[in-house]
């Protein structure tokens, strides 16, 4: 994987540069974009190919539904600097604009979805897409998961280079594959069934794993216990890995009651009529000697559920984990819940080690070691 860096400069300058963005990010409820943080680590790439002189070409996609449009991306991006928005894909605007473009500028077309041959992997639209440019780079390490044309079509009729967003990411991932001991992992979220290999996986390979959001709720009911009406998977952790020796749940959880009071309580005494909302401060103070002595720490996915606004222990492991970044310890995490909890308490990456764009790619390249968009960059 060649990055943008080995490129001389003069092999940039006045070069149409298609860039393959992950700016897929969430909107709020007025349309506008709720969260920046995958436009503000993205745009480091198209500065540098921009401050080269290239004529920068951005792609990406946003949300699943072919309709929606990358208008409050254009918008959101002009805090960081100047882009041309062009709504459109592959018609007669988008190759007027691209054919006059002029060095240094940065031009946006529209959704990548808006085209169905974009998640089959059409060959055609790939080509269409790769005569916009004389250079593909790829930065959408979050998209990296995805076999679309965009990804991994596009790489096979242009040169081919990954962005520096995406080179830090595999750079720090690969490191999450070999953590230097002792290790902490921290994994939640919901769907056991999709996550079992990388439970194992993590379980094999960091000394020790802690299993928490919904997929604690599944614990719990494997062991037996009464979860109310919390969200369980539909397949459940088996003995192997509760009983792994590296193995942690939580120890207390925080439930909604009938009237969405919350309240702190044991696992054991939950109710039926009870939802399961976050941990509790036990099941911090549990983890928190691990996160102490770690040199490694690997976290995706909140403890609770960020979306009705429980971010609060989510809150508490971050500063917990700041102190260990302090102290020299390493720490990489991901995923666009735990990342924006995080954020809404005013921490950053300075404080916090390496915080990855990635939700399911980071997941997947722990699984797998490789992902399908960095394949196609070899
Ligand atoms: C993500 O947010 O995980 C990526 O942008 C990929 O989006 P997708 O899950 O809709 O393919
Ligand atoms: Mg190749």
């Amino acid at each position: 994987m060649k990055c943008i860096d080995e490129i001389p400069v003069s092999g940039l300058k006045g070069k149409r540069v298609i860039v393959r963005a992950d700016f897929n990010v969430p909107l709020d409820k007025s349309g506008k974009a709720s969260d920046v943080f995958r436009l503000k680590k993205g745009w480091a790439t198209i500065d540098f190919l921009a401050k080269a002189g290239a004529k920068v070409v951005v792609l990406s996609h946003i949300g699943r539904d072919p309709e929606e449009t990358l208008a409050p991306v254009a918008e959101a991006l002009k805090q960081f600097g100047k882009v041309v928005y062009v709504p459109d894909l592959l018609g007669v605007a988008a190759h007027a604009a691209v054919n006059t473009m002029t060095d240094g500028e940065v031009l946006l077309l529209e959704n990548l979805r808006r085209d169905p041959r974009e998640t089959e992997n059409a060959e055609d639209f790939a080509k269409d897409l790769a005569s916009f440019g004389e250079i593909y780079v790829d930065d959408a390490f979050a998209a990296a998961h995805r076999e679309h044309a965009s990804i991994v079509g596009i790489p096979k009729f242009l040169p081919h280079y990954c962005g520096l967003l995406m080179r830090d990411e595999v750079n720090a991932l690969k490191q999450a594959l070999n953590p230097q001991a002792p290790s902490f992992a921290i994994l939640g979220g919901a769907k056991f069934e999709t996550k079992a290999p990388l439970v194992r996986a993590l379980l094999s390979t960091y000394d020790h794993f802690f299993l928490t959001g919904a997929l604690a709720n599944d614990v719990f009911k494997a062991r037996g216990l009464e979860v109310g009406i919390s969200l369980v998977s539909k397949e459940l952790p088996t003995e192997d890995v509760l009983r792994h020796p590296h193995f942690l749940a939580p120890v207390d959880v925080t439930v909604e009651l009938p009237h969405k009071q919350a309240q702190v309580k044991k696992p054991e005494t939950v109710r039926n009529d009870e939802k399961i909302v976050d941990i509790g401060p036990d099941s911090v103070a549990q983890i928190a000697p691990f996160i102490e002595q770690a040199n490694f720490i690997l976290w995706n996915g909140p403890t609770g559920m960020y979306e009705s606004g429980y971010t609060h222990y989510t809150q508490a492991i971050a500063e917990l984990i700041s102190h260990a970044v302090e102290r020299g310890a390493k720490a990489v995490i991901g995923g666009g819940d735990t990342i924006a909890a995080i954020e809404e308490s005013g921490m950053d990456e300075s404080r916090l080690g390496f915080l990855s764009t990635g939700g399911g790619a980071m997941l997947e390249f722990m699984m797998k070691g490789t992902l399908p968009g960095i394949e196609a960059l070899n």
